[in-house]
């Protein structure tokens, strides 16, 4: 009898998900496996909410945002009790392995089911781009593009009003998307955790961009570094300029993925189940240089991704 693989996304969802899922279903029925989706996130575990995907199932999908199966925040899998019911339900199941779809939080419940005897898969999907063992994750290139579009539009109020902006750029305690946005959007500055902000240094490159000519300014400011409402406000005290505050919000997690963004979810499904099947389990599936990559599971959660400061030198000369 064919082995059962469940797969399952978890936590926020990710432009690309849906390309992954797809791959991963496929590839994992062309490797002989019978394939069971996990409905929204490990709470399906605790709730019986189940699905089994055949190759039509993932039809059509491939363009499509958010994720089929549903995806969701799950704290009871910190906890011994939820872990065990989770746990239970794979055996009730008869799951050979679990291919986990989603961003550090995922990485972190894989790990500690992979602790516990059962066979996992990691694949790294995050807006965030903050995972240690990949240089891209799925979904990264869709919300990077989606907020460079937006601030392309935020540009016109802004210099037709002569105004600086803010703009609150999501990536929870990093700054990964926020540095690529700000270099891609033409932003005078980035404000992101990893980097210290010396206000009165802002305070005098913004001013001095006036002097300069400039007609407007833009701040890409990470959502991780505080209240950009605070922020703003500090910024117009300290400047006398006129600042308005604008947060790209939701927008950046949804809409149809990049064809990069696609690629990457195909390679990524691809591999995790071609790895799985050669016996090389507990896995976070990546990319680095340019190459499909796989890193233990428990290294990758035990490291931080190192951020690259080379965008800032960059920005500091182009955006004069
Ligand atoms: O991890 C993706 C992300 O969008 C972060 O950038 C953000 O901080 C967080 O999720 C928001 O989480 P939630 O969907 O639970 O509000």
């Amino acid at each position: 009898m064919a082995k059962r693989l469940g797969v399952i996304t978890s936590g926020g969802d990710a432009p690309g998900m849906n390309a992954a899922i797809r791959a991963v279903v496929r590839q994992g029925i062309a490797s002989g496996y019978l394939m069971v989706g996990v409905k929204r996130g490990f709470r399906g575990f605790l709730e019986d909410e189940y699905v089994n995907l055949t190759a039509r199932s993932v039809s059509g999908i491939i363009n499509s945002g958010g994720t089929m199966l549903h995806t969701g925040r799950c704290p009871e899998m910190k906890t011994k009790t939820g872990m065990n019911r989770a746990i239970k339900a794979i055996k009730e199941l008869e799951l050979g392995g679990l291919i986990i779809i989603g961003g550090d939080g995922s990485l972190a419940a894989g790990n500690a089911l992979s602790k516990q005897g059962i066979k996992v898969m990691n694949i790294a999907a995050s807006i965030d781009n903050d995972i240690y063992g990949t240089d891209e994750t799925i979904g990264y290139d869709t919300a990077l593009n989606t907020a460079v579009e937006s601030i392309d539009k935020i540009r016109d109020t802004a210099t037709s009003h002569d105004r600086i902006f803010v703009v609150e750029i999501m990536g929870r305690e990093h700054g990964f998307l926020t540095a690529d946005v700000g270099l891609a959007a033409g932003c005078e500055f980035i404000i992101v955790p990893e980097m210290g902000t010396d206000f009165h240094k802002l305070a005098k490159g913004l001013k001095e961009g006036k002097e300069k000519g400039k007609t407007s300014e833009i701040i890409a400011f990470a959502e991780g570094c505080g209240s950009s409402c605070e922020f703003g406000y500090k910024i117009e005290k300290l400047t006398g300029l006129e600042v308005r505050v604008s947060t790209l919000g939701y927008i950046q997690r949804g809409g149809r993925p990049t064809a990069r963004t696609r690629i990457l979810a195909s390679k990524f499904g691809h591999a995790a189940i071609d790895l799985f099947h050669k016996g090389k389990i507990n896995q976070l599936v990546g990319i680095t240089n340019g190459n499909v990559s796989a890193v233990p599971i428990n290294r990758a959660i035990s490291l931080e991704k190192k951020f690259d400061d080379k965008t800032f030198k960059v920005l500091k000369t182009l955006s004069v």
